[in-house]
């Protein structure tokens, strides 16, 4: 994994924040994205360069404006010889999410769309980019962020849900067609896991007292939970496994 390079989109905090540092940790160089946060940006770069020993560098995007992913990976070419890895994490909330989070009869066209842009047209335009740098290194490895929301029924989550089991969706349609290109295509689904994201929810607590109920590890998710199954799906250990989706959420979901 030594000297391969991840993009990822997302990284700034949660659950993007510990994938980025778990494949750094292997050495892997990181190219990672954040909307707001350019200050925490920007102290990540340092303290993984220093910590590691990698070389890592922040760009700036919004994935709600799909016209942004091209510009991206021309400036990680300038930055990074070589694209191994792309994980498509980052997800949008607050104000862009009005209507699309929310009961069945409360959803809205523009925040539905909103998700589908941030959910399916981020992964698409994401891995296009990316697919096109990995067939010039013989291969490599695609991983999407799903949620078992799409499984389970979870109080108002109904747009995210839905655009969820849509990227998964995706995730096999690309592993079919870009597997002539050595490149493997996965998503990860996560039960529920203590992040930002998580405590946007209007019903947080009670889902985190849930969560702990139903795990049969009587204990609520971290990011460092998911983090493992993504960079697992990324090692030539999982060199045939391929159109998947790996469910990481405790036992949550059957129970
Ligand atoms: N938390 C859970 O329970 C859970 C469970 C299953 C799956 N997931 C999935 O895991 C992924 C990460 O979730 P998380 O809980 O780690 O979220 P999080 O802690 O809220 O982090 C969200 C990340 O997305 C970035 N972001 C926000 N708005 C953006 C925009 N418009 N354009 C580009 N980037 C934007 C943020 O960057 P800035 O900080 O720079 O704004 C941040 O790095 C998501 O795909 C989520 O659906 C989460």
């Amino acid at each position: 994994m030594r000297k391969k390079t991840l993009v990822i989109t997302g990284a700034t905090k949660g659950i993007g924040k510990a994938i980025a540092e778990k494949f750094a940790q292997n050495g892997v160089d990181i190219a990672f994205t954040y909307n707001s946060n350019s200050a925490v940006a920007d102290e990540l770069v340092k303290s993984w360069e220093s910590e590691y020993g990698i070389k890592a560098r922040a760009y700036p995007l919004n994935i709600l404006e799909p016209t942004e992913f091209k510009p991206l990976f021309e400036a990680i070419d300038k930055d990074f010889s070589r694209v191994d890895f792309f994980v498509s994490n980052a997800m949008i909330y607050g104000r862009p999410v009005v209507g699309g989070y929310g009961k069945f009869m409360r959803l809205k066209p523009r925040g539905l769309n909103n998700i589908y842009t941030a959910t399916v047209n981020a992964f698409v335009l994401g891995s296009q980019e990316a697919a096109k740098r990995m067939q010039k290194v013989g291969g490599g490895s695609i991983v999407t962020m799903s949620s078992t929301g799409n499984l389970i029924y979870i109080d108002n989550y109904a747009g995210h849900g839905t655009n969820k089991a849509a990227v998964e969706a995706m995730s096999r349609y690309a592993a079919v067609e870009l597997g002539e290109m050595g490149i493997r295509v996965n998503a990860v689904s996560g039960g529920p896991i203590d992040t930002d994201a998580l405590k946007a929810f209007t019903n947080y607590e009670e889902v985190k007292a849930e969560t702990i109920k139903r795990s049969a590890l009587d204990r609520m998710g971290s990011p460092e939970d998911i983090a493992g199954s993504v960079y697992f799906l990324c090692t030539p250990e999982a060199g045939w496994i391929t159109g998947q989706t790996i469910v990481v959420d405790g036992g949550t979901t059957f129970r």
